[in-house]
């Protein structure tokens, strides 16, 4: 790897400037006596170490990325105005990769969701994809999302990882079983961030320029070749290099090896929504490719590594709120619960002014009424601050339906989607588990579930195994066999040998 440092050869400033007189002796009375509360350059090192960290980010806290082009090789004009997406347009973009539900500084490979999250610095303001590498999730209500969240992190008393209370909100929630069922396969283990696809996940929504409507799955294809690991692998690794997707990433852009993903998205006509055999807008289900096939937009290329990773990647901030013209949200009920988070967490993780960041700043030019709170530094001189004025200062007043709208039923309720015909939680899951997965894949897939599923305690053990017939009855039954032959059933197992890795698998999200 290149020698990153360039020394600094004139002495170091306070960080008013000012030179410091000494980095290594603080002011003191005399050789042996007290220091001294005037040593400004000693308090200011004291105060600064005191506010050195910002709050995690509460899910996908542990992660790096890279900075990149996206270029439209194709012509999806007929789709969407989208200026980023008009063919040979190239676009300067941030991704960053992580894991969710493992803190700051957990290990890259334990078996979890990555984080596909993506910035593209357009002509029409920052569009945001935040997505995962798989292309659902695990509930469609975001009601549920942060009881999920809690479920797969800590227990509050001992601050312990559990697996029963992350396969008890799994069975008590049947919608989980695709995800789960793609989790616990090969895709739970992705052998590097390089290896592994990018899916937007939800429907959004596109719009042409004649203001005709679709709708849109977005899927980042990795060229670099799908690869995993195999549970021993990634545990031994997890121990090795705790940082190696990180390391990973890192290390191959700063040889030329440079990881590049193709665009390809699936288009349903608007219309067809209404009539699709399943809810073409429930996150916990993909959409037929044979329905609809892909249908290539472009590439994506990561160049260029961070040169500061707390200011670039710790502080990056990304939203789904963030889309541009040509574009819209869907009547996924997740994703319009998504559409407030993000910028509220990242108000209070960096600031009320995080977007005037670099990272976070668009590339176009800013003119909000909104200003002023902490770390404001934009001049906004001496224009109004407020609309209408009587002073030439422009603001926006369109009016009536916007572009990207859809029909709604009217009445205000608490209720989960309509169902149709193929509305059900395990059809899909099935498919994926029996259709998908060849033999090979079927019996390492048992084999993880039967591992996660050791230390879990009844009555979420028998749920499991339930939840697992209802998937594939074979498969389930084979699970149970294995949990039922391998331990005392039902009887947690605290402690153990702390090398037997089998006994400890624990899978996050
Ligand atoms: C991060 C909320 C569902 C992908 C986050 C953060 C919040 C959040 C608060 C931290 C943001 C920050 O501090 O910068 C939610 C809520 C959800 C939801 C309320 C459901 C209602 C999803 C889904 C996906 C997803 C379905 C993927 C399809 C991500 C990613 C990040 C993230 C990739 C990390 C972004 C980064 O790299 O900075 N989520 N999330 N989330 N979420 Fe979600």
């Amino acid at each position: 790897m290149a020698d990153r440092k360039t020394p600094h050869s004139t002495g170091s400033t306070t960080q008013a400037g000012i030179p410091a007189v000494s980095d290594r002796n603080s002011l003191s009375v005399g050789r042996d006596g007290p220091v001294v509360l005037h040593d400004s350059h000693l308090v200011e090192t004291l105060q600064h170490f005191n506010r050195m960290n910002i709050p995690e980010r509460r899910p996908h806290a542990k992660g790096s990325g890279a900075f990149g082009t996206f270029t439209t090789t194709e012509d999806v004009s007929q789709y969407t105005s989208a200026a980023l997406f008009q063919p040979g347009v190239e676009t300067e973009m941030l991704a960053r990769f992580s894991t969710v539900a493992g803190e700051l500084a957990s290990p890259d490979t334990w078996r979890d969701l990555r984080g596909f999250a993506l910035k593209f610095y357009t002509s029409e303001g920052n569009f945001d994809l935040v997505g995962n590498h798989t292309p659902i999730f695990f509930v469609r209500d975001p009601m549920k999302f942060t009881h999920f969240i809690r479920s797969q992190k800590r227990l509050p008393d001992s601050g312990l990882r559990d697996n029963t209370m992350q396969w008890d909100f799994w069975t008590q929630n049947p919608e989980s079983a695709h995800q789960v069922a793609y989790l616990m396969g090969q895709r739970g283990l992705p052998r590097t961030w390089r290896h592994m696809n990018g899916y937007g996940s939800h429907t959004y929504m596109w719009i042409n320029a004649e203001g005709e409507r679709f709708w849109v799955k977005y899927h980042f294809l990795t060229n670099q070749g799908w690869e995993h690991f195999t549970n021993e692998e990634a545990e031994k690794m997890a121990g090795v290099d705790a940082d190696y997707h990180r390391r990973d990433l890192f290390e191959a852009i700063e040889r030329g090896d440079n990881p590049s993903w193709d665009l390809w998205v699936q288009i349903m006509p608007y219309e067809e929504a209404k009539t699709y055999r399943f809810n073409p807008f429930d996150l916990t289900k993909v959409w037929s490719k044979k329905d609809y096939p892909r249908i290539k937009v472009g590439t994506m290329e990561l160049n260029r590594n961070p040169a500061n990773f707390f200011a670039e990647i710790e502080q990056a901030a990304f939203s789904p709120a963030n889309m541009v013209p040509g574009m819209g949200m869907s009547p996924d009920k997740m994703l319009l619960g998504r559409n407030f988070a993000y910028q509220d967490a990242q108000r209070y993780r960096i600031g009320t002014n995080f977007q005037q960041l670099p990272v976070n700043a668009p590339k176009t030019e800013v003119h909000t009424y909104n200003f002023e709170g902490a770390m404001w530094y934009h001049h906004t001189g001496n224009r109004s601050v407020y609309v209408p004025n009587s002073f030439g200062d422009s603001w926006s007043d369109e009016e009536g339906t916007v572009d990207a709208s859809w029909e709604n039923d009217g009445a205000l309720v608490r209720e989960a989607y309509t169902l149709r015909e193929d509305d059900d939680d395990w059809g899909q899951a099935h498919t994926l588990v029996r259709e998908v997965m060849d033999d090979d894949q079927r019996l390492e897939l048992i084999d993880t579930v039967a591992g996660a599923l050791e230390t879990v305690i009844e009555p979420v053990l028998s749920n499991a195994i339930q939840y697992w017939k209802n998937i594939d009855e074979e498969v389930g039954q084979r699970i149970e066999e294995k949990v039922r032959a391998g331990s005392p059933q039902g009887e947690q197992q605290p402690g153990g040998d702390p090398l037997d890795l089998k006994k400890r698998h624990t899978f996050t999200s």
